[in-house]
This record gives structure tokens, C-alpha cells and sequence, in this order.
């Protein structure tokens, strides 16, 4: 399985970092309340990992990109639980069926090739009762801002953001593969720090029924 973005990855181990300021808040917000055994897909270097709460008793993180996944091995020893770091994609993820309490989901929706395959496999995966946490930006609110968006996404989004699209619908997409969105907070950069395209941001918590 190949999934190399080189550039990308580079970049984002970098600039993630500097992200923190404005997204370390909203990630413990994110994962605060989870407990028992978490699937989280696309885990990127690990930025998740110190905020999983104690109750969490173990992390299969899922991460295709090589350069990313071997930072995200590094950072599993900032989590409080056994993070089991492997390769892997959303559309296809290495768990049982119902075998997870929750996935997470952050910044990862906007590049998945296909977010209806991986939210199939996120319900797959997760047992009934469980959640799916997600932190994800998302399409804006205006039509002219969405237009920019969709010719961003059409042309140089993708290219140069290791396959990200900036003007997805992700909450419809969540609840139209079958999960029930308990909560949902709408944020945007003055609560992020991150600039549009990139914003605004949906963080949530949605169940498996
Ligand atoms: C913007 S980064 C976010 C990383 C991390 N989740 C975070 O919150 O910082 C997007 C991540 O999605 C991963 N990704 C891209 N396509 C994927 C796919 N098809 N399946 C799983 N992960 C994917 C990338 O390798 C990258 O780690």
C-alpha cells in the first residue's frame, strides 16, 4: 500500500506544531470523556495522543503516510494508554466489526478519497453505543466563500495539501452514514487561529445507534 506524500508530510509535521496554539484546546475537547478502546483514523504524527483522557484503555492509530506514521510512533508515549500505531487506510480500516467503543476523526475527513467509504467504515468498526468524535473543517457558511472553496479544491487544494478538499459537507456525510450527531460546536478562526480556506471547523460527538 502506497500513500507517500513527502512534501506534505514534511510540512504538516512543521506546521501542526505551530497549530497547537490554537487547536490543542479543541483536541482535548475532542477526546475528553472517551474511555476503553479507540480507533482513530489518519492519526497524522500523534497530536491527538496526550490528550486521550486515563478511562481510554487502548489506540489503534491508523496512518498511511510513512514519514507521519513514524513521528505519530515516536509521539505514542505521550499517551496515558498502549497506542498500537500501523499503516492503513480509512476506506479499509484493521479492526473487527464492532470491535471499538469510538473512532476519532480530526482533519482527516477533508482527505479521504471518499468520506461515505471511510464513514462505512468507521460505523463498521464501532459498536453500537459507540461514538465517533470528530474535529474537522468543513465547507463555509457562504455561497461566495464555498465557491472559492470548490475552485480550490477542483485546482490546487489537493495538490499541495497531501489530498485535502476544503469544501466538504462533512456533518451531512456523517449522519448519512447512519450516525446520530449528539453534539455539534461550529468554530471558526477566531477560535481556531486557522484561516479560511481551512475554517471553519465542526467538534463533535456522534453516535452509533
Ligand atoms: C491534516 S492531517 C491530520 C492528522 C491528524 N489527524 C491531526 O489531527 O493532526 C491529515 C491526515 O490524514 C491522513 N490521510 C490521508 N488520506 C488518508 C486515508 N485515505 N486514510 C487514512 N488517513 C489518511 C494523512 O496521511 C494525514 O496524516
Amino acid at each position: 500500500m502506497t500513500h507517500r506524500h513527502p512534501l506534505f508530510a514534511r510540512f504538516y509535521a512543521r506546521t501542526s506544531l505551530a497549530m497547537e496554539r490554537g487547536l490543542a484546546t479543541h483536541r482535548r475537547t475532542l477526546l475528553e470523556g472517551l474511555s476503553g478502546r479507540v480507533i482513530e483514523v489518519g492519526a497524522g504524527n500523534g497530536l491527538n495522543f496526550a490528550h486521550y483522557p486515563a478511562a481510554v484503555t487502548g489506540i489503534l492509530a491508523v496512518e498511511p503516510e510513512p514519514h507521519l506514521r513514524s513521528l505519530a510512533q515516536a509521539n505514542a508515549k505521550r499517551a496515558a494508554a498502549p497506542v498500537e500505531v500501523v499503516d492503513g487506510v480509512a476506506d479499509r480500516l484493521p479492526a473487527e466489526d464492532a470491535s471499538c467503543d469510538a473512532a476519532v476523526a480530526s482533519l482527516v475527513l477533508c482527505s479521504v478519497p471518499d468520506q461515505a467509504t471511510a464513514l462505512a467504515e468507521m460505523f463498521r468498526v464501532v459498536r453500537p453505543g459507540g461514538q465517533l468524535r470528530f474535529f474537522e473543517h468543513v465547507q463555509a457558511a457562504s455561497p461566495g466563500r464555498r465557491r472559492v472553496q470548490k475552485a480550490l479544491d477542483a485546482t490546487v487544494y489537493p495538490f499541495f495539501g497531501g489530498g485535502c478538499h476544503c469544501a466538504r459537507d462533512t456533518a451531512t456525510a456523517i449522519e448519512r452514514a447512519g450516525f446520530t450527531i449528539d453534539r455539534i460546536d461550529r468554530l471558526g478562526t477566531a477560535q481556531t487561529q486557522v484561516p479560511f480556506p481551512a475554517a471553519p471547523q465542526i467538534l463533535g460527538v456522534a453516535v452509533r445507534p
